[in-house]
């Protein structure tokens, strides 16, 4: 078994099950042409996030790392009207591209686009009083994932999902000798959730185009 084999079967699920519609399609070309880096989430992988927003009836979500905005319309789309989706990227050029995508596919009125480092962004919604959210997907810098959570952690409603993900990282999660920075990142997260009775959580593995790695699905009790 390969990431070609992998891919294939993505290719199977996203055409059947997660189609792109034009919006989708031109968010992805226009991300290309950009130059951005082709690190957003698979089509499976957004349909899933859009399916946990629904499942939770989200009406609050708080994304860590925009890129081009993908992920962000297929939570947005989980969104009832008035519903809030706060996104958040480091990289001016990238929020740019994402803010047209995002509006291209009609849910710019439902999305809020913060240009920042996380860990300069969170204090000032914090100050504004932002949230709590019903879901919190932390796909920015990974080495700050458990700082991500821990703010996700009081910030969110009773029932609230927190998503995060690329945690397995190739499966240096289980590598207690790993000296990549992120991968000790997720060992902390892991080491954080084991410990919090606020939460109920689990880590799934995952293969398909983005290769090997998984996400961290969290609940509050
Ligand atoms: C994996 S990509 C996000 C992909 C996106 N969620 C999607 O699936 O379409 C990670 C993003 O986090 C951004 N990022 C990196 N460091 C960050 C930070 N400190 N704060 C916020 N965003 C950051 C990167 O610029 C990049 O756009």
């Amino acid at each position: 078994m390969d990431d070609r084999l992998w891919t294939e079967v993505d290719r199977y699920v996203g055409d059947l099950l997660a189609p792109h519609d034009d919006a989708l399609e031109a968010a992805l070309r226009a991300s290309v042409e950009a130059g951005l880096p082709q690190i957003q989430v698979s089509p499976p992988q957004g349909k899933l996030l859009q399916l946990f927003a629904q499942v939770r009836g989200a009406t609050t979500i708080l994304e860590l790392g925009t890129l081009g905005g993908y992920s962000t319309i297929w939570l947005a789309r989980a969104l009832p009207p008035g519903g809030r989706l706060i996104t958040v990227e480091a990289d001016p050029r990238y929020a740019e591209v994402a803010r047209a995508n995002i509006e291209r596919a009609g849910v710019g009125e439902l999305v809020e686009l913060r240009v920042g480092p996380g860990l300069e962004v969170l204090p000032k919604l914090d100050a504004e009083g932002a949230g709590p959210f019903d879901l919190t997907f932390i796909d920015a810098d990974k080495v700050n994932t458990p700082e991500y959570y821990a703010w996700a952690l009081d910030h969110s409603t009773p029932g609230a999902l927190i998503i995060a993900d690329n945690v397995v990282r190739g499966g240096t999660l289980a590598d207690a000798g790993s000296d990549e920075p992120a991968a000790q990142a997720q060992r902390r997260l892991h080491e954080m959730l084991a410990a919090e009775p606020r939460v109920g959580a689990t880590t799934i593995q995952t293969v398909g185009s983005k290769g090997y790695d998984g996400f961290t699905l969290a609940m509050m009790r």
